[in-house]
């Protein structure tokens, strides 16, 4: 750990609606380090999502600069679980998972691991099912697992355990880290629960969301090993949290945006 995987300077993406040009978040810096698990907390709509489609090449920046691994042809060198499985719906769960091994084998992880990731995320019995034939949980498990089966050195998580029951959810946030470790992965991590963020996360930034940036970051790598300084942590992370909930959203006045982004955006006031 300690180099930089990414850094993001400046940087906002602001849509265009009815309602005028509107910041998913603007004036954001992040520095995201080799190796972690990086997780971004904030209220609903503060634009975690925008983000992460961004980080895997699926969306742009309207302004300000972005650092990143990627392939030799530019793209970044990311694999993102959505919030929706999207699973194709004329295969197996079998041969879902094995799907990203037919584009990228990766060495670490032989063909033979397809059934050990069933078998831990709970699905051997489902190999032979069909993505329809599945719940929601089930089926975002099958897509971290052919995710995790191409082994990304970034890997984008976008709330992957919320659809999730507890017990489920806290083994897969275990097999995570432990996956993490055997692969070498740098992971962003989208969450809501600020308890899987301090678990999971070796620090934690806290988006505001608009033109308003990052409350902050936490670093909650030894978090979990005292008891006083976790509890002092999640009060101060929920606090912040609740604090960041309530404060109102932003719609920046004037001409829509041209989508291509590169200008740099006037400084904005919240208000
Ligand atoms: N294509 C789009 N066009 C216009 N506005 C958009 C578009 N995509 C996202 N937005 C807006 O950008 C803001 C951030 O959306 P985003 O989905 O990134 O939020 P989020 O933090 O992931 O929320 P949640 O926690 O509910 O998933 C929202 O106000 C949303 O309406
Ligand atoms: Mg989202």
């Amino acid at each position: 750990m300690g180099t930089l995987a990414i850094r993001l300077t400046g940087a906002a993406r602001v849509f265009s609606t009815g309602n005028g040009r509107v910041p998913a978040f603007s004036g954001l810096d992040l520095e995201v380090r080799r190796g972690e698990v990086h997780a971004l907390l904030g209220p609903s709509g503060c634009g975690k999502s925008t983000l992460l489609r961004i980080l895997a090449g699926l969306d742009h920046l309207s302004a300000g600069e972005l650092t990143l691994p990627r392939h030799s042809d530019g793209r970044p060198a990311a694999g993102i679980v959505l919030q929706d499985a999207h699973l194709l719906p004329w295969l197996t769960v079998a041969d879902n998972v094995a799907l990203g091994l037919r584009y990228r084998a990766n060495r670490a992880v032989a063909a033979g691991r397809v059934d050990e990731l069933l078998e831990v995320l709970g699905l051997a019995e489902l190999a032979d099912a069909l993505p329809a034939e599945l719940s929601g949980g089930q089926a975002q498990r099958v897509a971290i697992a052919r995710t995790m089966l191409v082994a990304p050195p970034l890997l984008l998580l976008d709330e992957p355990f919320a659809a999730l029951d507890p017990l489920t959810r806290r083994d897969l946030q275990d097999w995570l880290l432990r996956v993490r470790d055997l692969l070498d992965l740098t992971i962003v991590l989208v969450t809501h629960d600020v308890d899987e963020a301090i678990h999971l996360g070796d620090r934690v930034t806290l988006l505001r969301g608009g033109s308003r940036g990052t409350v902050g970051t936490w670093d909650t790598r030894e978090v979990d090993r005292n008891s006083e300084v976790l509890a002092a942590t999640r009060h101060d992370l929920l606090a912040r949290y609740a604090a960041t909930s309530d404060e109102p959203s932003t719609v920046v006045p004037g001409p829509p945006l041209g989508t291509n982004g590169g200008g740099r955006l006037a400084p904005v006031a919240a208000r």
